[in-house]
């Protein structure tokens, strides 16, 4: 049997209030469009049409391969948009799946099953509906006395009676693809916002006596319609919980789930502990036995085994095994570490490799640098790779020692097992095994503190008088 998908994703969501397209804001650091693009995936749709329209080239440009497209010019309502893929989809045979791209949080699963019972019991429509304690803005499920769905009706169509429905159409839909655009084709405007409905093709399929099975789901949140910023809150909320709640049962141990932000494409190991305030951003992937936090971010990051990160930030880094971060350390985009390195506080790190073994303990920036296996920089010590117009790059070999408060003036190149003194300015190549002191030499003038203390007394005790 071929399987079909239609992505409702052409209107602008005017009730966000946003420059951005509704179906573009992330949830769980996604846009909601790819959440709806992963449910069809997972459940091996053969053709996906998404539609699109306010922010079409955007929709396009972050989808891209995934689906194939029919543009909806002007927003004449959701029947009008599934009209729109009439080109592509109506010589298909088949089961189509229609679904919105403002509603994320429908599980893979559920519509799983609906597919199951859509073809078992030979059915026309088979509606995903939810019983809500508040039904306001949705569009109300009609059954008749035997229980059989009859109609949908819109929250701005309904009489009073219908409004007291509390059970809501979700808006995803099973349909027989030649009967669905066939009763499209009989859908008109004549209602409150007048627009083209999709849900009256279910009171024209019921009237023509075809099997309409209306599938109520006990999840009531995964039926969120993301229609303004309120709504978005809840569904990030939900999705969030869902997220975490499988990484539990994965066997990471989260300690504050509610205070702990997970994106949905992060992978987790076992045993790992995040602490409070962790928020795990993008494509992120943390190994086993790590402990993260509390309070760090970490976002496009690959992360080893065995790595401990204390209040800290990385971004697009890559963290090799049993390395220690932080606190308060920044891992910038480039920024590599091998196996064991050390980065303590007030650390900066861009751009730079530093090999296995190596210590970055305190107040150091390493940018644009090649840092060998076992090297020690001291407190305060950093490479100089700007002068205002170009990046330079800095190298250090293995087994080199960099004192505190050095200034590597890049481009400059340190050997191995080099010694640079603390406090020099380094701006010519030392080479391997040798020694570099760049700085004044100190002079001391014996009982000169006293002599000066004494003189800037009597200055103060002549003013006082
Ligand atoms: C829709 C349903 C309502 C249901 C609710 C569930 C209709 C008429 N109503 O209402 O019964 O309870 O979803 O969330 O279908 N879109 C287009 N082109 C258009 C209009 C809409 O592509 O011309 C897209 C939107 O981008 C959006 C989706 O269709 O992703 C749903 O449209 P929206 O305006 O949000 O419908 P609701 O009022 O929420
Ligand atoms: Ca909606």
């Amino acid at each position: 049997m071929t399987l079909l998908g239609i992505i409702l994703a052409a209107g602008q969501g005017k009730r966000m209030k946003s420059k951005l397209y509704k179906v573009m804001h992330p949830v769980c650091g996604k846009p909601m469009v790819g959440h709806v693009m992963d449910i069809l995936d997972q459940v091996h749709a053969d053709r996906k049409v998404v539609i699109v329209g306010h922010g079409a080239e955007m929709v396009q440009g972050y989808l891209g391969e995934r689906a194939e497209y029919a543009l909806q010019a002007e927003q004449l309502g959701t029947g009008h948009a599934v009209l729109q893929a009439k080109d592509l989809l109506q010589t298909e045979e088949g089961t189509t799946i229609v679904i919105c791209g403002d509603t994320p949080l429908v599980s893979a699963e559920t519509l799983q099953r609906m597919i199951e019972i859509h073809i078992a019991e030979k059915a026309t429509a088979t509606i995903l509906t939810a019983k809500l304690e508040n039904p306001t803005g949705y569009g109300r499920i009609v059954r008749d006395t035997g229980g059989n769905v009859i109609a949908i009706v819109e929250q701005k169509d309904c009489t009073q009676a219908e409004q007291a429905i509390n059970e809501i159409n979700a808006a995803t839909y099973l349909f027989d693809n030649r009967s669905l655009f066939k009763a499209l084709s009989q859908v008109d405007n004549k209602n409150v916002q007048q627009e083209y409905y999709l849900p009256d093709v279910i009171g024209i399929m019921q009237k023509a006596g075809q099997r309409i099975i209306g599938f109520c789901t006990e999840d009531e949140a995964e039926v969120i319609g993301v229609n303004d910023r309120v709504a978005l809150s809840e569904a990030e909320e939900y999705m969030r919980k869902r997220i975490i709640r499988k990484h539990m049962l994965n066997g990471v141990t989260i300690i504050d789930p509610a205070n702990t932000y997970i994106d949905k494409e992060v992978v987790i190991g076992e045993d790992t502990v995040i602490l409070p305030g962790c928020s795990l951003r993008g494509n992120t992937t943390i190994g086993v036995d790590c402990i993260i936090g509390p309070h760090s971010e970490i976002i496009d990051t690959q992360v080893g085994d065995l790595v401990q990160i204390k209040q800290s930030v990385l971004s697009e880094a890559v963290v090799d095994n049993e390395c220690a971060i932080g606190p308060f350390a920044y891992l910038r985009p480039g920024a590599k570490l091998g196996k064991r390195v050390k980065i303590g506080d007030f650390v900066e790190i861009k751009n730079a490799s530093l090999g296995d073994d190596t210590k970055v303990s305190h107040l150091s920036y390493v940018g644009d640098a090649t840092i060998g296996k076992n090297v020690n920089f001291g407190c305060g010590a950093i490479t100089v790779n700007y002068d205002g117009f170009n990046k330079q790059l800095t190298e250090v070999g293995d087994n080199a020692f960099v004192g505190s408060n050095a200034n590597l003036i890049a481009p400059v190149k340190i050997g191995k097992g080099a010694y640079v003194v603390a406090g020099s300015t380094i701006t010519d190549e030392v080479m391997e095994e040798d020694m570099a002191i760049a700085r004044q030499r100190q002079i001391n003038k014996p009982g000169y503190a006293k002599k000066l203390r004494n003189k800037m007394q009597s200055k103060k005790n002549n003013t006082q008088k």
